[in-house]
């Protein structure tokens, strides 16, 4: 048996990443060890998972707690925890009701058929087609992978999910194509992440949000890597003054608990009834308690501000960066999901990082190193990550 397990890449487990060649056992804070005790800065938070930094003990404790009174039960029965998340997401948003689910795919998978489900509830079955942008990305799923807008992505997996039609993204001409027949919705990230760390352009959105308003399309935004507080606000769309009909949450929501969720506003939520959708595991009692701890520690204590603080200091010192360096071009990204566009290839800086400074971080695409501090990193730390940087780029 072991030998089989040998030739199969000495893993019994599917080959669906590229895993670098480090194994984690420990965190804390801003900081995690690998199995040879070494320690590491990780400004990569679980890929803006983990915002709260590593088991944080506001949010283990709470979970502790529940962990001795009950860990699963059916949808078919109150959950008092996940009534506690419902109400905190939604008095802290424009959503007035929640679904709960499991990852960043299903809570965009539920935001894609309710979107479709409003839409022929109001308007009958000719309206279904939901618009979506270039280098996005939403998931892994049929569904997520054939409305994200990026071929790499949905390659070997036709035929596609149909009702999804591109546009190129920040395109303020590709805007008079927005609207069709079929068209019901628009879906977006408001920070593109996995698509290289680009914000929307503020006055392209608003052309987009007038659209959706005078045409009745759903503005759907996609807030999994942009939520909770990773940009800066709670959700990033209050940076940009809209009020998305649907938006989605997962990663940072649970603190690294998974849990993923769909938000509505009234009427748009009401078209999910009994019967429309569901999930097993979806809003758990473990995961809800550790996603209410996570959002009532976001909303009443002053990390938020804390961490606008991390970021402004951390946008600083990589823009003095940029001014040294020849082979970094450009900061850009809101609040700590910061990227570094740069010249030669991401992976290489990122390697460089892990291998001689012990600094985890990220790419996002070919071209752009991606950090994504804890909102709790401290300037101390930044000031850590940059001295790393420092020689990473003097070297290169
Ligand atoms: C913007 C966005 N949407 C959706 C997803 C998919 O989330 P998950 O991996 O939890 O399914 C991701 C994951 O990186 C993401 O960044």
């Amino acid at each position: 048996m072991s030998e089989t397990v040998q030739t199969k890449n000495q893993t019994s487990v599917m080959q669906t990443y590229s895993r670098f060649p480090l194994t984690l056992t420990k965190g804390k804070g801003s900081y995690v060890w690998d199995d040879q005790g070494q320690k590491y800065l990780d400004f990569t938070s679980g890929i803006a998972t983990c915002n709260l930094g590593h088991v944080p003990d506001v949010i283990k404790n709470k979970v502790n707690e529940q962990l001795d009174q009950l860990w699963h039960c059916s949808n078919l029965y109150t959950i008092p925890s996940q009534e506690k998340l419902a109400q905190l997401l939604t008095d802290n948003s424009c959503a007035d009701q929640v679904f709960f689910c499991n990852s960043g795919a299903e809570a965009n998978e539920a935001a894609i058929k309710i979107a479709r489900k409003y839409a022929q509830d109001v308007k009958g079955t000719s309206k279904y087609e939901v618009v979506t942008f270039s280098n996005s990305f939403h998931g892994r799923t049929l569904a997520t992978l054939s409305a994200t807008g990026q071929e790499k992505i949905q390659q070997g997996f036709a035929p596609l999910t149909p009702g999804f039609r591109y546009l190129p993204f920040n395109d303020f001409d590709a805007l008079e194509d927005l609207v069709q027949e079929q068209t019901c919705a628009v879906m977006l990230e408001l920070v593109q992440g996995e698509g290289g760390v680009v914000p929307a352009d503020q006055a392209w959105l608003d052309k987009l949000g007038e659209l959706c308003k005078n045409y009745d399309l759903l503005l759907m935004v996609d807030e999994i890597q942009t939520g909770v507080g990773r940009t800066g606000t709670l959700f990033a769309y209050e940076q940009f003054g809209i009020e998305p009909d649907v938006f989605t949450l997962a990663k940072g929501l649970g603190s690294g608990v998974a849990i993923g969720a769909m938000l509505a506003k009234e009427p748009v939520a009401q078209a999910f009834v009994p019967g429309s959708h569901g999930s097993t595991f979806g809003g758990n009692p473990i995961a809800t308690t550790a996603a209410a701890a996570t959002i009532e520690y976001m909303t009443e204590s002053s990390i938020l501000e804390q961490s606008n603080e991390v970021a402004s200091y951390l946008h600083q010192a990589l823009h003095k960066l940029v001014e040294k360096y020849d082979s970094i071009e450009q900061v850009r990204g809101k609040g700590l999901l910061v990227g570094l566009v740069v010249k030669g290839n991401a992976i290489d800086y990122v390697t460089k990082a892990r291998e001689d400074q012990n600094l985890l971080i990220l790419v996002a695409g070919p071209k752009v190193v991606r950090i994504l501090p804890p909102l709790t990193a401290t300037k101390a730390e930044v000031d850590q990550c940059i001295q790393s940087l420092e020689v990473v780029f003097q070297e290169s």
